[in-house]
């Protein structure tokens, strides 16, 4: 992958997380007359050259949706397919991702998944726990209002533990407190929100932490975004003023 410093002085505000919808592989693949999974199949070579756009910019948190709750849905066929891929991509990656520095991690339930994937899964994480230079969160059965009310029975469990002083644990409950029970604890807020083939929704993303998140929509079906697409996001970022309801 070739460095491109001149591209990081045109961009001189960076965002810190940036998060992704990554949408679209269905609709490349039909375009071309393909089954629709093979542009699942396509679309990892995108995750890999987001990733290392971010490692050359050293933007330092990635989030990528990869599945959510709702996509149990879909065709059994294309489920497995799906699962495979994620199994395959955890094996290839494996060496690369702790050796350029990025800490693999998860939102979402993984116990629905596959107990092959989750061990693959906890060994990834545990290889990479050290790394620092990127914070690649992969979304897997991921769904954000599910997270929240997880992090409600999180929260009010705990809460009751502390028996006599619970209702204090209650009064005290603010945003701060509360984030340390979602799934995301630790990573902050996205600042860019990015989504491809067009569609303007959140589908169940992230729904608490994108409170104040740039939303970019590109057009272009996710096989088909490149290093260039990214910029192009990333350049408009630098552009947005981030007012959080003061005035400029
Ligand atoms: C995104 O592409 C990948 C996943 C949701 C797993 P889609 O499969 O949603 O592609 P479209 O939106 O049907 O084209
Ligand atoms: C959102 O895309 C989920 C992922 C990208 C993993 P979908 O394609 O599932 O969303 P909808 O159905 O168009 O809202
Ligand atoms: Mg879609």
């Amino acid at each position: 992958m070739e460095r491109t410093p001149e591209t990081r002085a045109e961009l001189p505000v960076l965002p810190v997380h940036v998060a992704i919808i990554m949408d679209g592989n269905g609709r490349w693949a039909q375009q071309r007359g393909l089954p629709r999974v093979m542009g699942h199949q396509k679309g990892t070579e995108t995750v890999r050259v987001v990733k290392d756009t971010c490692l050359d910019l050293k933007i330092p948190y990635l989030t990528l949706y990869a599945f959510s709750r709702e996509n149990w849905k879909r065709p059994k066929a294309e489920i497995e397919f799906l699962m495979n891929l994620l199994d395959r991509y955890l094996d290839s990656e494996m060496e690369g991702l702790a050796k350029e520095g990025v800490r693999f991690r998860t939102i979402g339930d993984l116990t629905s998944l596959h107990p092959r994937i989750q061990d693959k899964i906890n060994a990834l994480k545990a290889r990479t726990e050290r790394n620092t230079l990127l914070h690649l969160t992969l979304a897997l059965n991921y769904g954000a209002r599910q997270e929240i009310l997880q992090a409600v029975k999180r929260f009010s469990k705990n809460a009751l533990e502390a028996g006599s002083s619970a209702v204090d644990k209650i009064n005290a409950l603010d945003v701060k407190i509360f984030e340390q029970f979602l799934d995301t604890a630790g990573i902050p807020d996205p600042d860019l929100l990015i989504r491809t083939s067009g569609e303007m929704r959140l589908s169940n993303f992230l729904l608490w932490q994108c409170s104040y998140s740039e939303i970019y929509v590109s057009d272009k079906m996710w096989p088909d975004f490149g290093r260039e697409d990214f910029v192009r996001a990333l350049r408009e970022f630098a552009e947005r003023e981030r007012r959080y309801g003061a005035v400029s």
